[in-house]
């Protein structure tokens, strides 16, 4: 195994020794196979390469101060992944199905869950996919679910600094009624050329916003958006953005810390009175943000006017990290340790 710079990883690709397998056919999941190879084959009629039947997860596997292995809320995950292949009308992965592909996927690649001390964590991709033959429009008799990992580090470069990110009101992410709040490929393909765009323009995340009035704060690219206003923990509710775990996990915490929390529709102007704004996700962690330029207004919203994360930001980041690293005991019952 080559050395591996813990420190410095990105978010990405990183080719492990093992992925995990299982074909739905018959009205039945098989076996669940071990597979070394990178590469998947499937016939060129598959629903998944043409009419979208394609749903992924995004979990990760943390090494503790204790050197043990913590899988964080594998079971709200596997509850998203269900209701994505519900929404999209693909075969749902039992539970059991799920956690025991990702727990063989972590185990067989143990080596590359980063040590304890580096902000990396092992990064869980389960993947669902019609691979069943239809040229007709409807849902595939087959699938495939599959497990791989990597070690990353955090999803934004700038880590626990402050980013910049962009409004965008000529694209939208996902419609009214549509598929944003599910985790299915077409969401993320809708929203490509904004976010290739933006960063283009120097911003590395874009926010968009619920696409019926583009009035209201939707999410941050691949996470959810929150703000601080004195003693409130704000994030917005919609139907069109995925139901982030690190955001529950975050709303959670705040509310054990005494703060107010407010799940509701978040006007875009509301920003100027936000003390602190943030991105939220599993790959994101917490990222917070310094600027938000408005594309189409020219409007420009400032915060960490003193370059730093906001203390509150700051707080949660911390809570959630030591209890995923195993730092402080979790008391909501949210890590499962790999025996
Ligand atoms: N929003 C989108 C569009 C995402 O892709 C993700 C990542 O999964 C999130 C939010 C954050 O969700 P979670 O905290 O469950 O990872
Ligand atoms: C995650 O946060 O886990 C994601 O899936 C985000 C992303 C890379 C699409």
């Amino acid at each position: 195994m080559q050395n591996i710079d813990w420190g410095g990883l990105p978010f990405g690709y990183f080719k492990t020794d093992y992925n995990v397998r299982c074909y739905y056919r018959d009205g039945k999941w098989g076996e669940i196979e071990v597979s070394s190879s990178e590469f998947i084959n499937i016939h060129m009629a598959a629903t998944c390469l043409h009419y979208g039947q394609e749903a992924f997860e995004g979990m990760k596997a943390f090494r503790g101060k204790d050197e043990k292995i913590r899988l964080f809320r594998w079971q709200d995950n596997a509850a998203r992944m269900r209701q994505s292949a519900q929404g999209i009308m693909m075969a749902e992965v039992p539970d059991e199905i799920f956690y025991k592909m990702v727990t063989k996927a972590v185990r067989l690649n143990e080596k590359y869950v980063p040590p304890f001390g580096h902000g990396a964590a092992l990064y869980i991709r389960p993947l669902l996919i019609g691979t069943g033959v239809q040229v007709g429009v409807s849902p595939a008799k087959e699938y495939l679910f599959m497990v791989f990992v990597g070690p990353v580090g955090p999803y934004f470069k700038e880590g626990f600094n402050p980013v910049n990110i962009q409004i965008v009101r000529d694209y939208d992410r996902a419609a009214p009624q549509g598929t944003g709040a599910i985790k299915v490929g077409g969401n993320y393909a809708g929203g490509l050329k904004p976010t290739e765009r933006a960063k283009a323009e120097g911003y590395p995340a874009v926010l968009f916003l619920e696409a019926k009035e583009n009035k209201y704060i939707d999410e941050a690219g691949p996470a959810n958006f929150f703000a601080i206003k004195g003693n409130k923990y704000i994030t917005p509710k919609s139907d069109s953005i995925l139901p982030s775990i690190t955001n529950k996990s975050l709303m959670q915490l705040a509310r054990d810390m005494g703060m107010e929390v407010e799940r509701r529709a978040v006007a875009v102007e509301e920003l100027a009175e936000f003390e602190e704004v943030g991105a939220c996700g599993t790959a994101a962690i917490i990222s917070p943000i310094k600027k938000i330029v408005d594309r189409e207004t020219g409007q420009v919203y400032e915060f960490c006017k003193d370059g730093k994360a906001g203390p509150v930001s700051e707080k949660l980041y911390r809570k959630l990290q030591a209890i995923q690293y195993g730092e402080e005991p979790d008391t909501y019952g949210w890590v499962t340790f790999l025996d």
